[in-house]
């Protein structure tokens, strides 16, 4: 039997996953590592906890499965993707990552579309310069940190450092390049304009790869230190996102997934680049050789729910204390007592600030509509209704770029309950449907290890041997008709409101 592991280098730890050539998961273990936050808005992790936590996980999970490392046929790297990793000339990590989730990098998001043309900057990228992305945290460090940046020889993300400790090799993947916007997306390589026009040097970024081409070998160090076997290959791999596309099989035109996390993602494969004109969703190369895809982000998809529980669910808490039934089960079971539509009340799930369609930090949730006849039980449902509103926000982009949505698969742990996937399913007027996989994006990783080593003859070939549906949600005519109702309202409040939110984030700044 054939094993391989994927390696998701996540935002709260490292879960080390052993699948066989059928798809089967055989072990899983995670190790987890802080976030540090030294100013608000900022967010940082020391790469040194990952890579302890990569080990620490390894170990124990070829322990688990009993397995010697000489039956490791690959390894496929993912991770939280467009932290900056910043290492000098030998190596050593030179300050701690900016993540992803870090906003302190406006004003440089703003100097580099300026300096590179908005236009320009979208026809060589494909994307904007966000806060969240890498370039902007080059530039800042440059901006702020002189004598950190004067030291650089080299820039990785998440996923690449651990390459870099596994193997000693610098490279990355086209994957989670996309989202550093310093790759020419639709050409998959490096942009040497956009580095030029910058002033980054190209030597400081690594050699960039197909996803599952292998990158390097395992040393005899990591292998001592592991269980793992020297020369054992690892894969390109991926971006958190496309790994978990190629997890849930998203490797054919039509087919969509949702993430339901803490942030709700939506994605869709193309064959071609396809860019939204005005940069509100991200075009980035697919784990797919030759592919690509699109997607947006609703920042508090799972995170609207569980602010929710958190600040109006004391009772609930209680009951599930004495109960022993999840807090978020006994929520849902009282929002199928409330119709749908909520008899007018709607909520904005824009509690984090937002992504897609509205890049706007200034944004803020509400519950719009109230009357006397509301209760908790309709405040529970518009909060389900409104987050599957903001994901019905990126499926009309992919519509407004003729990209198809013909079925749509839900995963992570927003999906595992049967009242917002039928919400879902209702918002969308889609049929959605669940899938064997729950953790796909370590999976993901796993396949594209699979794909290197010889043991599946493509992606999609992987995918079609591993993952099958297992329930479908139809949409109900008659509450399509009331979201269809509802569904311009919530759109136009964010423009109405939006006057309201940016004098209360000034308010707030003084
Ligand atoms: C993708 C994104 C997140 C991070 C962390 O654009 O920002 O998915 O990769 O998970």
């Amino acid at each position: 039997m054939a094993y391989l592991i994927g390696m998701d280098v996540g935002t709260t730890g490292t879960k080390a996953l052993l699948i066989d050539e059928t798809g089967a998961v055989r072990a899983s273990a995670t190790s987890e590592y802080p976030m540090y936050t030294p100013r608000p808005q900022w967010a940082e992790q020391d790469p040194h906890d990952w890579w302890h936590a990569t080990v620490d996980a390894l170990g124990r999970l070829l322990q688990q499965a009993e397995i010697k490392g000489d039956e490791i046929m690959a390894i496929g790297l993912t991770g939280q993707m467009h932290g900056m990793v910043m290492l000098d000339a030998k190596g050593e990590v030179l300050r701690p990552c900016i993540m992803w989730n870090d906003q302190r990098t406006a004003a440089q998001c703003e100097w580099i579309m300026n300096t590179v043309g908005r236009e320009r900057f979208l026809d060589l990228t494909l994307n904007p310069a966000l806060p969240g992305f890498t370039a902007p945290k080059i530039i800042w460090t440059r901006e702020n940190e002189p004598e950190v940046y004067a030291q650089a020889a080299h820039v990785l993300l998440p996923k690449d450092y651990i390459r870099y400790r596994l193997t000693g090799v610098y490279a990355t993947e086209v994957s989670d390049a996309s989202g550093t916007v310093l790759l020419d997306v639709a050409r998959r390589e490096w942009s040497a304009p956009v580095l030029e026009a910058l002033g980054i040097p190209p030597s400081w970024l690594p050699e960039v790869v197909e996803s599952p081409t292998i990158t390097g070998r395992i040393t005899a160090e990591v292998a001592e230190a592991t269980g793992l076997k020297a020369g054992t290959p690892v894969v390109g791999g991926a971006g958190d996102q496309a790994a978990s596309g190629v997890g849930t099989g998203i490797v054919e035109p039509g087919l969509v997934s949702v993430t339901m996390g803490t942030s709700g993602v939506v994605f869709a494969y193309t064959e071609e680049p396809s860019r939204d004109p005005e940069g509100r969703l991200h075009t980035f190369c697919h784990a797919v050789p030759d592919r690509w895809h699109v997607m947006g982000v609703t920042l508090s998809a799972g995170g609207s729910f569980r602010w929710f529980r958190d600040a109006l669910g004391l009772e609930e808490r209680n009951v599930a204390r004495l109960t022993g039934v999840d807090t978020y089960e006994i929520l849902t079971a009282e929002s199928a007592q409330a119709p749908a539509g909520c008899e007018g009340l709607l909520f904005l799930p824009y509690l984090t600030g937002e992504r897609t369609p509205y890049p706007d930090a200034n944004a803020r949730g509400s519950f719009v509509g109230l009357t006397l006849r509301h209760d908790k039980r309709h405040m529970v449902r518009a909060v389900l209704e409104g987050v599957a509103y903001s994901l019905r926000d990126c499926i009309e982009l992919f519509r407004d770029l003729a990209i198809p949505v013909n079925q749509v698969r839900a995963v992570g742990g927003g999906a595992r309950s049967l009242v917002w996937r039928q919400i879902i399913a209702d918002v969308f007027g889609t049929e959605l449907v669940t899938i064997n996989v729950t953790d796909s994006t370590a999976f993901g990783a796993a396949l594209l290890a699979g794909v290197g080593a010889g043991t599946f003859g493509s992606v999609p070939e992987a995918c079609a041997q591993t993952i099958h549906i297992v329930d479908r949600v139809e949409p109900i005519a008659a509450n399509e008709t009331v979201y269809n109702e509802y569904y311009p309202v919530y759109r136009s409040l964010y423009r109405s409101l939006k006057p309201a939110s940016d004098a209360i984030a000034a308010i707030g700044a003084r």
